[in-house]
């Protein structure tokens, strides 16, 4: 029996539902927890597309009615079993019976506040399954950790019910007013204060997400750090810096079923870390070939598979596209979003027969073949809590350039010509030459110094990227709110030599990093079970939240 019992609530969650990485993140880490001693469960809606996909697989578990202010709405359970995990659906189809997961954002207010009523009503009714841990993602399920102290808590219901929100991107908050928020949550009088759930004089479900949870992580260390700066902080960073000791930064992996040159089925050619540079001109060529591109063997090839939105650096890629193209670049994009940027690639693309081509698309087969055909992968991303693509493309032998923020700085090593390390290149400003040049540096080394382009793939195919390290981590977490200890691990630890200092006091270093700075602080421990009072201590911060805020908050 597993002690731990997690339940994670997502508005996306691959295979099922995906728009962005939040599905590939809440689709793979409770699969990993579940190999280890964690008992961790996914819930997320009906929407129409799971309906149809899957009808032969749904099991239906049960119905209630939901109070949303005056209405009560139907609310079915049904559940998946996969790769060792439970998924559950709630279902309603005035909903959720939609193609698209996002319909329309005044409607998508309403349609998770629905959900969030109905995971919180079922919780531990039809699942069988009681979770100790509620894991909350975005703002989609921001108001469940209040919602839970309003409705259940404080009536005795679920206490021992810790909670963690993670934020995979502050920039989307689920803002809207507070009278039809109240309403259709039933929200007591008492929680509409500016120190709570309020900013900007409306309902803020991220900000409810961070005051009221036990822990709130984010998706690297370095993002668990600018969001609490005025320039990536969304208007929230002074509740971030106030939430400080609950806030801690835990890396994303990826699924390393999916990704894995050397097992994919959807590449031209497999090919492992010895057979690399034969199985990648193999992809690039059919790659060339599909797109008509010239089929140019020592062409680099740069290519961009995201969402096509300002986010993600492409006003410094169009500023500097023409350049790129002239210097014998040959460019490919894949993704869909702004209509401006779509439009744009396209032109440029039209302009350049044979040098460049833009996929408006989402398409996982091209995507995966572009991974293993590139030699260089563009992520000049303006922010980045922690993006995924970078690390499918090191693993996959493409050489990323990216912007040093967020996880793209946690996790490319620029390469350093007077050490020989690295796995990538990186810039700092929001400056396109500066994208341009380091980008040309990297083709320079491409094409004429073979040796050293050779060291900088195999660093990046070398590296683990999967989930394991992560999910220890999300484990330790979970073993410090809720103060149950995790098992003791069979291997043997290695002993730690703590470096002495010129006093030689060891002692006093040992201890330093814990006083560190708060967005490295919880994660990563395990605490034993002679410590809950870690968790008394954080159960009992994040359910009094401060009533200080005021002032600070009125900078938000
Ligand atoms: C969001 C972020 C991305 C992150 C993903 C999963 O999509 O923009 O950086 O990797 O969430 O956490």
């Amino acid at each position: 029996m597993k002690d731990i019992k997690v339940l994670f609530a997502s508005s996306e969650v691959s295979p099922f539902a995906k728009v962005g990485g939040l599905a590939d993140v809440v689709g793979a880490l409770p699969v990993e927890l579940n190999k280890d001693d964690i008992d961790a469960r996914v819930i997320l809606p009906l929407y129409r597309k799971i309906k149809i996909k899957y009808q032969d697989e749904l099991q239906f578990l049960g119905w209630k009615m939901v109070h949303m202010g005056w209405r009560s709405l139907y609310a079915g359970l049904f559940q998946i079993e996969k790769n060792g995990t439970i998924f559950y659906f709630v279902d309603n189809e005035y909903y959720f019976n939609f193609d698209q997961l996002y319909v329309e954002y005044v409607f998508d207010i309403e349609r998770y506040c629905f959900f969030q009523r109905a995971v919180l009503d079922f919780m531990g009714d039809f699942m069988n399954f009681e979770p100790n841990v509620l894991h909350c993602n975005d703002w989609q399920t921001g108001m469940m950790p209040m919602l839970l102290d309003a409705h259940f808590k404080k009536h005795g219901y679920h206490t021992n019910v810790q909670t963690v929100f993670t934020i995979h991107n502050l920039k989307y908050q689920g803002v809207h007013s507070i009278d039809v928020v109240r309403e259709m949550l039933d929200l007591p009088d008492e929680y509409l204060r500016d120190e709570f759930c309020i900013k900007d004089r409306a309902i803020n479900f991220m900000k409810a997400g961070i005051v009221y949870s036990n822990s709130v992580t984010t998706v690297s260390p370095t993002y668990a750090y600018e969001i609490m700066t005025d320039y990536y902080g969304e208007g929230l960073n002074y509740t971030l810096q106030r939430y400080a000791f609950k806030v801690s930064g835990i890396l994303n992996g990826i699924n390393d079923l999916e990704y894995n040159p050397e097992t994919d089925e959807k590449i031209p050619m497999k090919y492992n870390i010895k057979t690399y540079k034969k199985g990648k001109a193999a992809c690039k060529k059919s790659l060339q070939e599909q797109l008509s591109l010239e089929v140019n063997p020592g062409a680099p090839l740069c290519v961009m598979i995201s969402r096509l939105v300002d986010q993600k650096g492409l006003d410094l890629l169009l500023y500097v596209l023409d350049e790129m193209l002239y210097d014998g670049m040959q460019i490919v994009i894949l993704g869909t979003g702004d209509p401006y940027y779509e439009r744009a690639l396209a032109d440029t693309a039209a302009r350049n027969p044979g040098k460049m081509c833009a996929c408006i698309d989402f398409d996982s087969g091209l995507a995966h073949t572009m991974y293993a055909a590139a030699d260089i992968f563009l992520m000049p991303s303006l922010f980045e809590p922690c993006g995924l693509s970078q690390l499918v493309s090191m693993a996959y032998g493409t050489v990323p350039v990216v912007r040093e923020t967020g996880g793209l700085k946690d996790t490319v090593i620029p390469y350093n010509e007077f050490t020989g390390e690295g796995n990538g290149f990186s810039f700092a400003n929001i400056n396109a030459h500066e994208f341009l040049f380091v980008t040309k540096y990297a083709c320079d080394l491409y094409r004429n110094h073979k040796d050293v382009w050779d060291k900088i793939v195999k660093a990046g195919m070398k590296g683990d990227y999967s989930w394991k390290k992560s999910a220890g981590e999300y484990a330790g977490l979970y073993s410090l709110i809720t103060g149950i200890p995790l098992p003791e691990k069979k291997e043997t630890p290695k002993p730690v030599e703590a470096p002495l200092s010129a006093e030689g006091d060891a002692e006093v270093k040992k201890e330093a990093p814990a006083k560190k700075a708060p967005a490295k602080k919880p994660a990563a421990k395990k605490p034993t079970a002679k410590k809950p009072t870690a968790k008394k201590a954080a159960s009992k911060k994040a359910a009094a939240p401060a009533k200080t805020e005021k002032a600070e908050d009125k900078k938000d």
